[in-house]
């Protein structure tokens, strides 16, 4: 197929472009380089061999965004593109709001145009909110708490009212629980911008030198050791289940939730440990209070993708650390360090 890939550049999109290319699919990535460079798609396209066109665009750029249906006439959309940053997001909702939500309006309005109704989409476990029953099962309701978990709730809603009002659109909702990892080669991972708001990005970079030590957020919480429990996915496993999540519409209408995620939990300590044990280094780590919002335990149900997409996340936490490790160690800076 053409797909075109929003947000193609970043952290998600680049390990599942790759993913693309390799299974023979034409890829179209757009990207607006807020939170990503090029770098990642060079890197891709060394891997692969092949090569995916690219268009520096925004999504609250609607001709820049015609144009991409004109000239590449893509058959599906894997809608990465977007903000992610929760306090961020606290701090400037307008932002958020208009970046995802109108941003994701003007791409709708574009396939619809060009007569592309087959997208998957990036949400999050995030739209789950502080839900205390686990494992998270995709028909409890979405409760957000934030306004970056909002914006995906509302772009679910968008989705599904298109969905119910138009039987020609085939639409994937992807709950993803917490990517990690990097591709095997190392070549490729995640670079965040200024301060790593994620557990595993600031781990890998106390281990690697250039922060001191992991704050654990709360370890007064009702889990085995204390310390928040979460569902941690190897991004390789994440990318193939957006594969399987597209042949599966391009198959089918109608609109479907798929939670991406293994199934298990693991804590804040079990993550050191494992993360320690790759890099062959203790990584320092000191406890603090509970970050605001965080609920205790977060992880899936994935029976729904393993029994409807006959996906399911097979690499272990030790695989995650040790490709994440390898990314970092590889390359310090991020993208920014070599070519
Ligand atoms: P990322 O920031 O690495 O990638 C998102 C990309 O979208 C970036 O390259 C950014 O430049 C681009 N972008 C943002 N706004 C844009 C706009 N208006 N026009 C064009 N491009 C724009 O993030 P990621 O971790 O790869 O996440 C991909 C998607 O998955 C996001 O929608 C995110 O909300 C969602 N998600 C991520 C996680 C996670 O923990 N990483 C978890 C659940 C869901
Ligand atoms: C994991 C655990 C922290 C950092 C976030 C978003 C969610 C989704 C995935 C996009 C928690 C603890 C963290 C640190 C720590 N993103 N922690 N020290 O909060 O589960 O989910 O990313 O959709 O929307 O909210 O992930 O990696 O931030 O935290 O102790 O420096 O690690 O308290 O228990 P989270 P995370």
């Amino acid at each position: 197929m053409r797909i075109l890939v929003t947000g193609g550049t970043g952290y998600i999109g680049s390990h599942t472009t790759l993913e693309l290319l390799q299974a023979g699919h034409d890829v179209v990535v757009m990207d607006n380089l807020a939170n990503s460079s090029t770098e990642s798609l060079n890197r891709v396209q060394e891997l692969s061999g092949r090569t995916a066109s690219f268009v520096q665009a925004d999504l609250l750029d609607p001709q820049a965004l015609e144009a991409i249906f004109a000239e590449h006439s893509p058959e599906a959309v894997i809608h990465f593109a977007g903000l992610k940053a929760v306090g961020e997001s606290v701090a400037k909702p307008l932002h958020y709001y208009r970046n995802n939500v109108a941003g994701t309006l003007n791409l709708l309005a574009a396939m619809d145009r060009h007569d592309v109704r087959t997208i998957v989409f990036s949400s999050s476990a995030t739209v789950y909110g502080a839900s205390e029953e686990v494992p998270l099962v995709e028909d409890m309701p979405m409760d957000a708490v934030n306004p970056y978990g909002r914006t995906k709730e509302q772009i679910e809603d968008i989705l599904a009212d298109l969905g119910a009002s138009d039987e020609r659109w085939s639409i994937a909702l992807l709950r993803y629980f917490n990517p990690v990892g990097a591709h095997e080669s190392g070549r490729i991972g995640e670079d965040p911008t200024g301060v790593p708001n994620n557990l595993l990005p600031f781990v890998a970079q106390v281990a690697v030198g250039r922060r001191e030590k992991v704050m654990v957020f709360g370890n007064d919480y009702n889990t085995p050791d204390g310390t928040g429990v979460r569902d941690y996915i190897h991004v390789m496993d994440l990318a193939a289940g957006h594969l399987a999540a597209l042949d599966y519409i391009a198959a089918r209408k109608g609109v479907k939730r798929w939670n991406l995620g293994t199934g298990n939990g693991s804590s804040v300590l079990e993550v050191l440990a494992a993360f320690s044990k790759a890099a062959g280094k203790d990584v320092p780590y000191e406890f603090a209070p509970r970050r605001p919002g965080d609920a205790a335990v977060s992880y899936a149900d994935p029976s729904a993708a393993r029994a409807e997409l006959g996906w399911s996340a097979g690499r272990s936490l030790d695989d995650m650390c040790r490709d994440h490790w390898n990314w970092q160690k590889q390359n310090p800076q991020g993208y920014a360090t070599q070519a």
